[in-house]
C-alpha cells in the first residue's frame, strides 16, 4: 500500500510566508482524499511543494513510492499546442522515458484513458479547439496515463459539468481501489468531498487544521474556522451525510 506524510513543509513567496508548517499523519493510499481551505489557503503553493516545484524546509515521506511516481495536475493548464488530444496523452506517457516506441500495452493504456474520461471521440481534435472542460478531461487523462502511484490534482472538476464530475469521481474512486494509489484533489465542494472522498486535509492559518476520515475531519466548527460559514451536517432521506449552509458566523467582537 501506498502513503504520503508530510513533515513540518514550510513555503515562502519572497518574504510572504504562505505555509509555516504543514505536517500530517500517513495518508493511505486505495480511496480518494480531499484538500479543502479558502482561497488562497496556499493548497496549490502546498501542492507545488509536495510535487517538488517549490523549496521550503521540511519533507515528504512516500512509502511505497518514490518522488518519481508522484504525478500532479495544475490548476490552470494551458494547453495552446497545435497537438491532437491523442498526441497530448502520448506525450504525458512517454514524458521522461526517453524514447518515442509505444507497445501495443502502451496503446491500450492511452485508448484505455481517453475512453474512461468519455474523451475517446475527441481523439483527432486539437486542443484548441476544446471547450474548457474537454481540457480539463484531457488533463485528467494525462494525469493518470502513466499509471502514477501518488497523485495531486488541482480542482480537477471545477469546469465539469454534472454528469462528468460525477464520472471523474468515480474513476478516480475506482483507479485509487484498483492501485492502492494516493490521490489528493483540491475541492471546494463540500458535498462532493462528504460523498466521494474517504479523507480530508483542511488547510488554514499557514498549517494543516485538520487531516483525518472525513465524516470526523468536516465538523461545522471547522468549516466555520475555515471560511467563516455556519453549516449543519444533517442526513439525506438516503441516509447520506449533506452539508447544509446556514449563512456567515457572526463576527467576533
Ligand atoms: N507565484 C506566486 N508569487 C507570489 N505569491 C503567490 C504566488 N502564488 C501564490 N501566491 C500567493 O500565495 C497565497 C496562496 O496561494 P495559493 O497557494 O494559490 O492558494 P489556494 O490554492 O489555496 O487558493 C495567495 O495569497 C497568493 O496570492
Ligand atoms: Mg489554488
Amino acid at each position: 500500500m501506498v502513503s504520503l506524510a508530510l513533515d513540518g513543509i514550510t513555503a515562502r513567496y519572497g518574504r510572504r510566508e504562505i505555509l509555516t508548517e504543514a505536517t500530517t499523519p500517513p495518508i493511505a493510499g486505495g480511496a480518494l482524499t480531499a484538500l479543502v481551505g479558502a482561497n488562497a489557503a496556499g493548497k496549490s503553493t502546498l501542492f507545488r511543494r509536495i510535487a517538488g516545484q517549490m523549496r521550503g524546509h521540511g519533507s515528504v515521506r512516500f512509502t511505497g513510492a518514490t518522488q518519481d511516481d508522484l504525478r500532479y495536475m495544475p490548476q490552470d493548464t494551458a494547453m495552446s499546442a497545435a497537438l491532437t488530444v491523442y498526441e497530448t496523452v502520448i506525450l504525458a506517457l512517454k514524458q521522461g522515458t526517453g524514447g518515442w516506441r509505444l507497445s501495443a500495452q502502451e496503446l491500450a493504456a492511452v485508448d484505455d484513458v481517453l475512453s474512461r474520461f468519455g474523451i475517446a471521440h475527441l481523439a483527432e481534435q486539437q486542443l484548441p479547439e476544446l471547450s474548457g472542460g474537454q481540457r480539463q478531461a484531457v488533463s485528467i487523462a494525462q494525469t493518470l496515463v502513466a499509471r502514477p502511484k501518488v497523485i495531486l490534482m488541482d480542482e480537477p472538476t471545477s469546469a465539469l459539468d454534472l454528469y462528468r464530475q460525477y464520472e471523474v469521481l468515480e474513476s478516480l474512486n475506482a483507479y485509487a481501489r484498483e492501485t492502492g494509489a494516493v490521490i489528493v484533489l483540491a475541492l471546494h465542494d463540500l458535498n462532493q468531498v462528504m460523498r466521494n472522498c474517504a479523507t480530508t486535509i483542511a488547510l488554514g492559518e499557514g498549517r494543516i487544521l485538520a487531516c483525518g476520515p472525513t465524516p470526523e475531519a468536516l465538523t461545522p466548527d471547522l468549516i466555520r474556522r475555515l471560511y467563516g460559514i455556519e453549516s449543519r451536517v444533517e442526513q439525506c432521506s438516503k441516509g447520506r451525510p449533506m452539508m447544509i449552509v446556514d449563512g456567515p458566523s457572526p463576527r467576533a467582537v
